[in-house]
């Protein structure tokens, strides 16, 4: 208690300077007395404008579990079988999937690192445990469920990166009522280290536009990249501490629904897409457009340098569907590691390293 007051005395004597510090802002997912006060060039953009070069997915191929030496042909039909059981039951859990496989890649690579809750050197204070995960994160189960059946039809063989893109795949495929096919290659190995404090390279919820492109930037996805995923916020919950600043700025009607959902209350969740749900589809773009988002971080897409995409994206036939399974499989190969790096494995068990 006695350091959250001083820290609260410490940004009101400092206004917009303490937001330099990353720990105050964590990227966009601490609400800020003013949002301005991170400015561009803060540690919040320690990504810096420069693009990384597009990720390319070395020694990741499609098929790869049908080869010689990484043969387990049915892997991909037990994550399939688990996906379809869980979202059959809750279809929230198929959005918690797709935000699995996100957070897992923009945080040292599509590795499996989110799923750890003890890693290599012992740590506990894990990804799971970081501001955008904590009590947020769901699916884990279904991972675990279908690695199970894995491990037992071909142990050893199959990453739990892998099926966590997988899983991310076959959920896409289930919301979108098959309107979304996502190719996804695979050959991913799982890392040993995992640290609560490198979420802070995920974009969050008070994010503006410039924070949002750098952040995907960094990764090496572009501008109109981080448009098309965006999209997914059309399925899935959101808690009202994310959203319950800028009810002035939505359309009213919504504005007046989530506050009465809300009840003052910042864990409750709500449907972040108020039109369809649980259907993976374009209406999220009609809703930046309709001012029925939740999120800072949606509401900006509707400025003069995104708009023309997100009008596009809106007008429906397929458009953005197109780009979303490009997009989904290019972010599969941020960071992925093969057998010969360091500290690469394929994990027994997908919360804890081998060795633990
Ligand atoms: C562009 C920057 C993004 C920001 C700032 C952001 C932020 C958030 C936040 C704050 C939530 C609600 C978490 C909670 O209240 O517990 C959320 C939910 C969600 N996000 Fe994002 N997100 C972004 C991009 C993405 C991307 C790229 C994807 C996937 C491709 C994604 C998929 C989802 C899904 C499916 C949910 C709902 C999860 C559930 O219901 O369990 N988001 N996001």
């Amino acid at each position: 208690m006695a350091k959250l007051a001083v820290l609260i005395t410490l940004l009101a004597i400092l206004g917009p300077v303490a937001c330099q510090d990353t720990s105050v802002c964590f990227n966009g997912w601490l609400r800020v007395l003013n949002p301005a006060s991170c400015p561009r060039g803060s540690r919040n953009n320690f990504f810096t404008r420069q693009r990384r070069p597009a990720p390319s997915g070395p020694g990741l191929s499609y098929g790869y579990y049908n080869n010689r030496g990484s043969f387990c042909p049915r892997a991909e039909g037990i994550v399939r079988n688990a996906v379809k059981a869980a979202v059959d039951q809750n279809p929230g859990i198929g959005a918690g999937l797709i935000r699995l496989f996100f957070h897992d890649c923009f945080v040292r690579g599509c590795d499996g690192s989110v799923l750890l809750t003890t890693t290599n050197t012992g740590n506990a204070d894990t990804e799971r445990e970081g501001p955008p995960n904590k009590n947020s994160l769901r699916g884990f189960e279904v991972i675990d469920t279908a690695k199970a059946a894995i491990e037992a039809a071909c142990p050893g063989v199959v990453s739990c990166a892998d099926i966590v893109a997988f899983a991310a795949r076959d959920a896409s495929a289930i919301l979108s009522n098959g309107n979304i096919r996502i190719r996804v290659p695979a050959g991913r190995y799982d890392g040993r280290e995992s640290f609560a404090n490198e979420t802070d390279q995920l974009p969050g919820p008070f994010s503006n536009l410039t924070q949002l492109q750098d952040t995907f930037s960094a990764k090496g996805l572009t501008s109109d990249e981080m448009v098309t995923l965006s999209g997914a916020h059309t399925i899935g919950r959101a808690r009202c501490q994310f959203f319950n600043g800028r009810f002035a700025d939505m359309d009213p009607a919504l504005a007046a629904k989530l506050t009465a959902q809300c009840n003052g209350n910042d864990d409750t969740n709500v449907n972040q897409d108020d039109v369809t749900p649980n259907v993976l589809d374009s209406q999220y773009y009609q809703n930046v457009i309709d001012k029925k988002v939740l999120f800072n971080s949606d509401a900006v897409l509707n400025s003069s340098e995104t708009i023309a995409q997100v009008t596009q994206n809106a007008n429906g036939g397929g458009a953005w569907e197109r780009k979303f399974e490009r997009a989904m499989e290019n972010m599969g190969k941020i960071g992925v590691k093969a057998r010969t790096d360091t500290g690469a494995e394929i994990r027994r068990v997908c919360w804890k390293v081998n060795s633990a």
